[in-house]
């Protein structure tokens, strides 16, 4: 998610005149959207409050949604998509409904159970602390941070993803967990203790320094010995443990991308753009910029493909162009929102579902969520629109 102080002090600084105009655009930009999505942005709007069916997807065949409680890592989306479209929109219906979804999380702000907590959190009350500026929310973040720094092992240098398992993982970190670390990058803003940062920095650099092979992809898992080293490099959600699978090359590079607007270290940005030109630059990347769910699957083209990693990345993207003004980003992220127009990856307007988008691959190795609409999926694509400078 990304941060809207620059945004709010640059309004502030621009004349009469260029706030008049920027007040057109966004007309004009708020009636295109509701011209394309109007439709399924009322759908999120109108589905029915409950924290115990909080949307993550429909099935393929559209018949059946998948919701979570709370403690699920997806759980916070829900509430964002809300945030993103009264971002986008300004309509006041969704900043009240969203304000009831993101109540529904607080709760996570203490489970220190997984490393997901950034993702719960920050892009729930995040979005909260951004449009109100409430101690409420600010306190959310920072004690969520504080939970999060829990996992933690400074011999080890990163945050402990997922609990250890016995003939499994001891101590596994995955490429993912880079997202969270915008919420301790925040809760440092906030407060300006820099011990969340310090955290932070620590485990970014010791994922760039284990996680990327010699072609600049990523390992999906890396576990740790206590004492620091590598016991092993593989794969959960990818087709095996040295491919590519297509959202973890997103949660690196809009990972990446992000850790460098916090800390502008150089080596996070050449990371972020050495994995961008792995992904460009693959043959298995089909002409329409949606990726199949991992590059290296033998069934290309017959492999289902991952919406949610096209959208992860053309968010990061877009801010990865303003970072380097290299066009190939834009235009890949731009490329991407015009395809996501397209029926085969818009959902169709007859299916009264809170989801905006088709065929995200969540889980393909378990068979779960194949092909179908998925929460985060629309999370982050809704971001990519708020960057977006015409729709
Ligand atoms: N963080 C889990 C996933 O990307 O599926």
């Amino acid at each position: 998610m990304k941060n809207i102080f620059p945004i709010i002090i640059l309004f502030l600084l621009s004349s009469c005149q260029s706030s008049q105009n920027k007040n057109t655009d966004n007309q004009q930009k708020t009636t295109a959207l509701n011209y394309t999505y109007a439709n399924r942005f009322e759908n999120l709007l109108n589905y029915p409050v409950n924290p115990n069916k909080i949307p993550r997807g429909i099935d393929k065949n559209f018949k059946k949604m998948k919701t979570s409680k709370s403690p699920t890592w997806t759980s916070g989306f829900f509430a964002g998509n809300l945030w993103l479209i009264y971002e986008l929109t300004n309509d006041k219906r969704f900043k009240d409904r969203a304000l009831e979804w993101t109540k529904i999380v607080e709760i996570e702000k203490y489970n220190d159970e997984h490393h997901d907590i950034g993702f719960k959190i920050y892009n729930s009350f995040g979005h909260a602390y951004k449009n109100i500026q409430n101690e409420e929310y600010s306190n959310v973040i920072i004690t969520a941070a504080k939970t999060l720094t829990n996992r933690y092992d400074d011999n080890i240098k990163a945050i402990q993803s997922w609990n250890a398992k016995e003939g499994k993982w001891d101590y596994p970190v995955i490429i993912d967990n880079m997202m969270n670390l915008e919420l301790l990058f925040e809760a440092t803003r906030i407060t300006q203790d820099s011990t969340f940062h310090h955290v932070a920095v620590n485990h970014a650099n010791t994922t760039l320094k284990n996680h990327f092979r010699k072609d600049h992809s990523t390992y999906h898992v890396v576990d740790y010995n206590p004492d620091g080293s590598v016991k092993a490099k593989k794969t959960h959600q990818g087709y095996n443990d040295s491919s590519a699978w297509a959202r973890g090359q997103a949660w690196a590079v809009y990972g990446y991308t992000m850790a460098y607007r916090y800390t502008k270290n150089e080596a996070y940005l050449a990371q972020a753009e050495q994995t961008a030109r792995f992904y460009l630059s693959h043959e298995n990347l089909p002409q329409d910029g949606i990726p199949y769910w991992d590059f290296d699957d033998p069934d290309i083209p017959q492999a289902p493909k991952d919406v949610s990693a096209s959208t992860i990345m053309a968010s990061g993207f877009y801010e990865l162009y303003e970072f380097t003004d290299n066009k190939t980003y834009l235009d890949y992220a731009n490329k991407v929102l015009e395809t996501l127009k397209q029926p085969e990856y818009l959902l169709d307007k007859s299916v009264e579902a809170p989801f905006i988008l088709n065929r995200s691959t969540g889980n393909y190795n378990k068979n779960s969520e194949i092909d179908c609409p998925i929460v985060y999926a629309d999370y982050y694509f809704l971001e990519a629109l708020t960057s977006k400078d015409e729709i």
